[in-house]
């Protein structure tokens, strides 16, 4: 149960509910702070060096020093978390904030010292059978900041957005900036068109997604067509076939786009893409 879960708080190991944060918390008070999710799967952790370098540079632009993932040594404790909650297949979230300061100010002392709360969370990945029917998708305009290559707490658009979307019984938004299509509001997205599998080119306006990485060494893998490129609004509307990519559910097509049909169900390179990310989990998992 997640109530007696083990979580990680400032160098102590103490029940996730007993956990508490000051006040005081640039976390709390200005979503001042990165974050991380790391998927577990079998007890291994996943695409480990991704995660930390990517934390390391979120860590690095918001002028954080990053040699606090060496010195309170990182991957030590997500081991330790996962023997103590007897974690399987599970998800780790780390969350470093900037810390407590001594009052609520803007301006922060330089001495503030982060804080970091790692956790675990429970979710269940779609099925197989959800996944070949597909999911249904909302176009949003991108109206987020120009810093969203940062994983940073300060998620309020995401969640505006990702409510929005469920409002309206879609899985995801697909979010377009200047007619061009960044990524979803929780999520990287793929367009398959001409049998070449494509997405948007790494910027300041979107997140480096380890999904992403981990599909484009698999296509490359498998010898796919690929192209890293700018994908217009257009383009996502005349594409054979979408999905989007996470850690928490790495293959979603998406078959339904406002209220354009896509396709009746996932289409052949997005399941073929599914089926990968599964057999690599179980060949290096296991
Ligand atoms: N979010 N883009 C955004 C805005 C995201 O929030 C996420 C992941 C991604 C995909 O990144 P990755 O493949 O590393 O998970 C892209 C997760 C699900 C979250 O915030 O919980």
């Amino acid at each position: 149960m997640s109530q007696n879960e083990t979580v990680y708080l400032n160098g102590n190991y103490t029940q996730k509910e007993k956990a508490k944060l000051s006040v005081l918390d640039r976390g709390f008070l200005f979503g001042d702070g990165v974050y991380e999710l790391i998927p577990v799967y079998n007890q291994h952790i996943f695409y480990i060096e991704n995660h930390i370098k990517r934390l390391k540079n979120s860590l690095d632009l918001i002028h954080i020093n990053p040699s606090i993932i060496e010195d309170i040594k990182i991957i030590d404790i997500i081991k330790e978390l996962i023997i103590k909650n007897n974690y399987v297949n599970h998800y780790i979230y780390i969350h470093i904030s900037r810390g407590v300061d001594e009052a609520r100010n803007h301006i922060y002392t330089k001495s503030c010292k982060p804080t970091v709360l790692i956790m675990g969370e429970n979710y269940t990945p779609f099925s197989k059978q959800d996944i070949q029917k597909g999911k249904h998708a909302i176009t949003e305009n991108d109206y987020r900041w120009l810093r969203s290559n940062i994983k940073s707490t300060s998620l309020l658009a995401n969640v505006l957005i990702k409510n929005k979307a469920y409002n309206e019984a879609a899985y995801e938004a697909l979010l377009i900036r200047d007619g061009y299509l960044t990524e979803g509001s929780a999520s990287n997205v793929f367009i398959v068109n001409d049998n070449v599998i494509k997405t948007p080119l790494l910027s300041n306006k979107l997140l480096p997604g380890i999904t992403r990485k981990f599909l484009t060494d698999l296509i490359k893998k498998h010898n796919l067509e690929f192209s890293e490129c700018e994908i217009s609004e257009k383009d996502l509307f005349d594409s054979d076939e979408i999905f989007c990519s996470s850690s928490t559910n790495p293959v979603v097509p998406i078959t339904k786009l406002d209220n354009m049909i896509v396709s009746e169900e996932a289409g052949p390179i997005s399941m073929k893409m599914y089926d990968y990310t599964q057999d690599f989990i179980k060949e290096f998992y296991s």
